[in-house]
């Protein structure tokens, strides 16, 4: 009797941590983080989201894809692209040849998977304009194809790979930006609250309803939904005259679109990143992490 109870006991134990550990994936989000202002803390902000849902559940897969050829955010994934010189990057698969293949999929210490950039996209500029596609969708096009994986997780489609996906993007809207607004679900844009900020802000928002309305909708045929923008005041000191003028002039102007969470300045966040840890991995409890925290919260509902 005691014998089948304990057996009873191991059936649903094992049970139990099966479904711990076997997780199905399945992609819920493709948010693309844009601004062609410099320095907003668009590659921060995407390291952060991606921290923060690997803390509120390790079993997720955050996929990070860099499109700036800066290479910041393949750098905080530790991608040494001297070593890794002549290893496919995203930028390889967004060009001719490319097509019919997978963007490919490497996976960061922090626990995240990520494809890195290349230094070189004043190419995928180029070569982006004489594929058969038109040139802001071929990123999406590649999500059609099972991912290049160099991960050894066994990874197959994005849909069915990964959780949520996050596109960090280079400071200015050439074609690569509008490869991944088109892919998006989510366009987020972070802004800091001073003058020159705001003034690209209309420029951003008209190029991504451009973007939004003429291609998805071509691309997506009948599925084609509106994006959701979302603007998000980073590095704010609230005690600034200047700030608070501008925080009400987006209100204004934006208000439909302005995030309820303002990420505070804080100095953990490059602390983090001298040591290649998001803020979650360096300083969980931090002003910056609360903020991102509450972020996450309101961009996916968790
Ligand atoms: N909340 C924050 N508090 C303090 N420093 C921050 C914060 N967010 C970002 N930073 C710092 O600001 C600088 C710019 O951030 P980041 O590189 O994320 O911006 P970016 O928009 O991606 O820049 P680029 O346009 O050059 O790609 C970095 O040194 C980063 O560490
Ligand atoms: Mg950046």
């Amino acid at each position: 009797m005691f014998g089948a109870f304990l057996y009873f006991a191991y059936l649903c134990t094992s049970f139990k941590l099966r479904e711990y550990y076997i997780m199905e994936h399945s992609l819920k989000d493709i948010t693309a983080v844009v601004n062609h202002k410099g320095g907003v803390g668009k590659t921060s902000t995407v390291l952060s989201i991606a921290g923060g849902l690997l803390r509120e559940n390790k079993n997720l897969r955050v996929l990070l894809i860099d499109l700036d050829s800066q290479c910041s955010l393949s750098t905080q994934c530790e991608w040494n692209p001297i070593e890794r010189k002549g290893q496919p990057t995203v930028f390889d698969s967004l060009c001719k040849e490319g097509s019919e293949k997978g963007i490919p999929v490497y996976k960061s210490e922090n626990g995240y998977y990520y494809s890195p950039a290349s230094e070189d996209s004043l190419a995928v500029e180029r070569d982006l304009l004489v594929q058969d596609l038109i040139p802001q969708g071929v990123l999406f096009n590649r999500f059609a194809y099972p991912v290049d994986d160099h991960t050894g997780d066994g990874l197959t489609t994005v849909e069915e790979s990964f959780d949520y996906i996050l596109i960090d993007c280079p400071p200015e809207l050439k074609n690569i930006t509008g490869n991944a607004i088109v892919a998006a679900s989510r366009v987020l844009i972070p802004t800091m609250l001073n003058p020159m900020s705001y003034e690209g802000l209309s420029k951003l928002l008209k190029k991504q309803t451009k973007l939004d309305l003429n291609f998805r909708k071509l691309l997506l045929g009948q599925s084609y939904e509106l994006q959701e923008v979302v603007i998000l005041p980073t590095m704010t000191e609230s005690k600034t005259r200047v700030e608070r003028c501008y925080k009400e002039e987006v209100q204004d102007s934006y208000g439909e679109f302005l995030s309820k969470v303002s990420i505070r300045r804080d100095v953990k966040v490059q602390e983090g990143q001298g040591v290649f840890k998001d803020i979650f991995r360096y300083s969980p409890h931090c002003r910056a992490a609360i903020d991102y925290t509450f972020l996450i919260k309101e961009l996916y509902n968790l």
